[in-house]
C-alpha cells in the first residue's frame, strides 16, 4: 500500500485589501478596529472584485500546487474542491475548476472525477482524508485538493450583519496529495460531526421543504428575507464548541499515532478566531514557535485557511521536509477534523 504525501502546496488571495477601518469608511458599518482586533485578532482581509468566483480563485492556487508537486495537470487523477461559497447551487465548483485548468480540451483532455465537499471550515480536512484514502487504496496517484471561498459577495456588509461580516475574507489554498513509497505522508486523519448544532451557524438561503423553495412575489420573482439571505451565527456557542472539539480531535489523532503534542513540530489550526487558537494553545501548552497564523491578514477564509497556511509556511521555511505537522479544524455543522502528517 503506498503512502499519501503532500507533494505540492499553493495559494491565492485577491489583491484588494479591506482593513477594519475600511469596513467603517467604505461600508458604513458601526464597528471599530479595536473591537475586531480584540475579539478576533483580524486586522484586514481580502475581497475579490465582482465577476470573480470560487473557481477563479481556486485556479491560481491549484496551478501553484501542481507546479510545486512537479507534475503536469494531466497527471491529476481527481479534483476535490471544498467550499461553502460555490459559484452556483449546482453543479459544484470542481467541474468549473477542471475546465479552467484546461483539462476538458484538446490533447490535454482528461475527464477526471471532480467532487465538491460542503463541510465549511472542516472542508479541507474532510477533503484531505478523502484524497488520502483514494491514494492509499492505489486507485489514484495524484489528487488535487483545493479550498476556495468568495465570502465577500455573501456578507451582510451593514451594521446589521457586523458580527459575521467582520470575520470572513476571500482566498484559496491547494495541495496535491500524491502516492509515494517513501516513509512519510498523512499518517492519520480523524473527522467528526454533531448535527444537533446544525442551525447554530447556517446560511439558509432557501428551504427546499417549502413550495416554492424561495417565496415568490406576485410576478414570480424570488423574495429572500435578510435572515435567510445572510449567514446567521450564535458566536459564543461556536467559540465554546470549537475549543472543546478541536482539543478533543487533536488528542484523538495523537493517540491514534501513539504520540503527544510534544512530538508535533508545527500546529496548523483553522483560522476562525485568533482567540480560539490562543485558548487552545494555552490549554494544551503549545509554544508560539510551533504555531502559524494568518487570520490577522486574511480573516477567516473557511475551507482555504489550512492550505493557505501550508503554502505560506513551506515558502517561508517554517515548514520543512521531515517535520511532524498537526492540522485541526472546526466549523458549521458542527463538523471537525484533525490530521497528522509527516511532511
Ligand atoms: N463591532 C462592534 N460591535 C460588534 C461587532 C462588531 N464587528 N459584532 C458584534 N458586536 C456587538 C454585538 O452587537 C453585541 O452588542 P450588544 O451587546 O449591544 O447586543 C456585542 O458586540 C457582543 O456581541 P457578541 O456576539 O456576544 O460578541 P462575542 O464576544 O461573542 O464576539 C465573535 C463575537 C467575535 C463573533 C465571537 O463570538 C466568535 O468569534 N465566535 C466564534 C465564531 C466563529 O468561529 N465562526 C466561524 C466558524 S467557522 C465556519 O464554519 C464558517
Amino acid at each position: 500500500m503506498p503512502n499519501a504525501y503532500i507533494s505540492g502546496t499553493g495559494f491565492y488571495v485577491p489583491p484588494r485589501v479591506v482593513t477594519n477601518d475600511d469596513l467603517v469608511k467604505t461600508y458604513g458599518i458601526d464597528t471599530t478596529h479595536e473591537w475586531i482586533v480584540q475579539r478576533t485578532g483580524i486586522e484586514e482581509r481580502r475581497f475579490a472584485e465582482e465577476g470573480v468566483g470560487c473557481a477563479d480563485l481556486a485556479l491560481p492556487a491549484a496551478e501553484m500546487a501542481i507546479e510545486q508537486a512537479g507534475i503536469k495537470k494531466t497527471d491529476l487523477d481527481m479534483i476535490i474542491l471544498a467550499t461553502l461559497s460555490s459559484d452556483h447551487c449546482f453543479p459544484g465548483s470542481g467541474v468549473y475548476l477542471q475546465r479552467k485548468l484546461g483539462l476538458c480540451e484538446g490533447s490535454n483532455a482528461k475527464f477526471v472525477p471532480c467532487m465538491d465537499v460542503r463541510n465549511q471550515c472542516s472542508g479541507f480536512l474532510y477533503s484531505l482524508g478523502t484524497a488520502t484514502s483514494m491514494v492509499k487504496s492505489g486507485a489514484m496517484k495524484n489528487v488535487l485538493v483545493v479550498g476556495s471561498e468568495v465570502h465577500s459577495a455573501a456578507l451582510d456588509l451593514t451594521t446589521r450583519g457586523r458580527t459575521v461580516a467582520s470575520l470572513f475574507g476571500d482566498g484559496a489554498g491547494a495541495v496535491v496529495v500524491s502516492a509515494t513509497e517513501e516513509d512519510r505522508g498523512v499518517r492519520t486523519w480523524k473527522l467528526g460531526a454533531d448535527g444537533r448544532h446544525a442551525d447554530i451557524l447556517a446560511q439558509k438561503i432557501w428551504d427546499i421543504s417549502k413550495r416554492p423553495f424561495i417565496p415568490n412575489d406576485a410576478n414570480g420573482v424570488g423574495q429572500v428575507q435578510p435572515e435567510m439571505m445572510w449567514a446567521q451565527m450564535q458566536g459564543k456557542t461556536v467559540f465554546k464548541h470549537a475549543i472543546e472539539r478541536m482539543a478533543m480531535v487533536l488528542m484523538e489523532a495523537c493517540m491514534a499515532e501513539g504520540i503527544t503534542g510534544e512530538n508535533i513540530d508545527l500546529f496548523v489550526f483553522h483560522q476562525a478566531n485568533l482567540r480560539i487558537n490562543q485558548y487552545l494553545q494555552q490549554m494544551l501548552g503549545i509554544p508560539d514557535s510551533k504555531v502559524v497564523h494568518n487570520i490577522q491578514r486574511y480573516g477567516n477564509t473557511t475551507a482555504a485557511t489550512i492550505p493557505i497556511l501550508l503554502a505560506e509556511a513551506t515558502r517561508s521555511g517554517k515548514l520543512k521536509k521531515g517535520m511532524k505537522v498537526a492540522m485541526v479544524a472546526f466549523g458549521s455543522g458542527f463538523t471537525w477534523g484533525a490530521a497528522i502528517v509527516d511532511w
